[in-house]
């Protein structure tokens, strides 16, 4: 269905230009000045005004420390770093695709040969260990169990998983595992990929395959990657896979990887799998302007309570869908259609954990545009608010308590393409986060681990090799790893459970 508000001439252009110039975060800058409403974020109500520049927390001068048993940790996943994307069976994935489509990534650039992780794992747990931490977050690539989606597993696929949880489980650092971070094996994608109820259900034999396999394993689990960002960017704007351009593709995208969650949550619990399981979802702290509460309400709606309602709440927003500034310019009768009786149900089966993904925050305006508050980093979508992280968690003790929360991204990217170690923007990036994670603990936020992203300079999706975000740098050319200063920072905070002020 088209979008009820037609992109303007300066729309149209970028979204046709797509690739390398269109990330999910210029795009997102584009808002008001493109006329259409895009993405923003927001909270529930009034948050603090930027026109009232709220004052910054200073961290005490001691450390802050950490409660026992909190869990640091560094992420990855699967098509971002483990290269070797025809090997032992893998099949092609919607991402092997849009890599192969000319324009659309920076410097022409694919999965291979990625971070190798495929092959040179045993070392990186290696330097998992030598930083310390507890937890590593990975995701399986569907295509290397399923090649075509469906139907017989391939062994090959699911042996390497097996190796390497075994390899992570000796090395005495607990596996976090996503079960899809975007990679959708191509042959759903030509059947109509999530815009299909039935992709849901695919997803969730998938789940029951992958969980049945490693379940002996206590792992935390994460059914989808953020859903809003696959749906939203790579079914509105097109600008990751599978490149498509139409809202009303991406609210079914919405659903539908939301039922694929529920389905799984509940596939997981009949496997008798240990360990826990839940979604992540990547969430943006609005700030609305002077004025501009009921745009920020709409856009707050649309990034965030759209998946917070459904998963935690069982019901959709009113207010997400719909031909008004700040909304997803889909049908909304429409989307209520796809939702059918006992879907509700399904999705906010209870889960044992929200893993959220914090990266910055966004001002609104009056008509739905978002704003820049705040200095971005050099991904220019990236607005670097520590106290946003706090509100963030704040609210959702206060809007959706009684579940167990997890940092499962937080990283900046390094200032240039170039290979560094010296990072000093990212130590202050982690610093700074952790001290607002330690505040928010402090005030009763059940926040039980930090992930950074990302473990290694990987591919970072439409930026291709030329955005790196790792702790951990990689030579490209030569594989060879070479840990950046914010390692070593981060060593330090993991072996004192505590973030000095700096
Ligand atoms: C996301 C993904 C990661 C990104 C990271 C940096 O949030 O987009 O989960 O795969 O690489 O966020 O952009």
């Amino acid at each position: 269905m088209p979008s009820t508000t037609p992109p303007t001439p300066a729309l149209a252009d970028l979204l046709a230009r797509g690739g390398p110039v269109l990330d999910r975060r210029t795009v997102l800058g584009l808002g008001a000045a493109a006329g259409v409403a895009l993405l923003g974020a927001c909270s529930a109500g009034p948050g603090p005004s930027p026109s009232a520049s709220p004052t910054a927390w200073a961290p005490p001068a001691e450390p802050l420390r950490f409660p026992t048993g909190y869990t640091w940790g560094a992420a990855t996943s699967a098509f971002q770093v483990e290269g070797s994307t025809t090997a032992d069976g893998r099949g092609p994935s919607v991402w092997d695709t849009f890599c192969a489509t000319p324009g659309k990534v920076k410097g022409g650039a694919t999965g291979d040969p990625g971070a190798d992780v495929y092959r040179r794992w045993a070392d990186d747990i290696r330097l998992m260990s030598e930083l310390g931490i507890g937890s590593y977050r990975f995701s399986v690539a569907w295509p290397r169990i399923q090649p075509t989606g469906t139907g017989a597993v391939n062994p090959a696929g699911l042996d390497w998983y097996r190796r390497f949880v075994d390899g992570l489980v000796d090395a005495g650092i607990r596996p976090a595992i996503t079960l899809f971070h975007w990679d959708l094996p191509q042959a759903l994608q030509d059947a109509g990929g999530w815009a299909q109820r039935d992709t849901a259900a695919r997803f969730a034999d998938y789940a029951g395959i992958v969980v049945d396999a490693l379940g002996d394993v206590d792992a935390d689990w994460f059914t989808i990657n953020e859903p809003k960002t696959h749906a939203y960017v790579g079914h509105w704007y097109g600008a990751q896979a599978p490149g498509l351009h139409d809202p009303a593709t991406a609210v079914a995208a919405v659903h539908h990887q939301l039922l694929a969650h529920g389905l799984a949550v509940r596939r997981f619990r009949e496997s008798g799998a240990r360990g826990r399981i839940g979604i992540a979802l990547n969430l943006l702290p609005v700030y609305p302007l002077e004025g501009a509460d009921e745009a920020a309400a709409r856009v707050d709606a649309r990034e965030n309570r759209l998946f917070l309602d459904a998963v935690l709440r069982g019901s959709y927003p009113q207010d997400a869908i719909g031909p008004e500034p700040g909304q997803v310019p889909a049908d909304p009768d429409a989307f209520a259609a796809l939702v059918q009786d006992g879907d509700l149900e399904v999705i906010s089966t209870p889960a044992d954990l929200l893993a959220v993904q914090y990266y910055g925050v966004t001002g609104v305006g009056v008509t739905g545009e978002q704003v820049e508050i705040h200095p971005t980093s050099a991904a220019t979508w990236q607005q670097v608010w520590p106290e946003g992280l706090y509100d963030l968690l704040v609210r959702l003790r206060d809007e959706y308590p009684a579940i167990p929360l997890l940092l499962t991204e937080n990283g900046i990217p390094d200032e240039s393409p170039e290979l560094t170690t010296d990072d000093p923007y990212r130590t202050e990036y982690l610093r700074t986060h952790m001290q607002q994670a330690a505040r928010a603990i402090a005030d009763g936020v059940p926040l039980e681990a930090h992930y950074v992203w990302s473990f290694l300079d990987n591919f970072e999706w439409g930026e291709g090799y030329e955005q790196r975000w790792g702790i951990v740098g990689v030579d490209f050319d030569t594989q060879e790893r070479v840990p950046k200063d914010s390692f070593r920072f981060y060593q330090r905070v993991i072996a004192d459970n505590a973030v000095a002020p700096g």
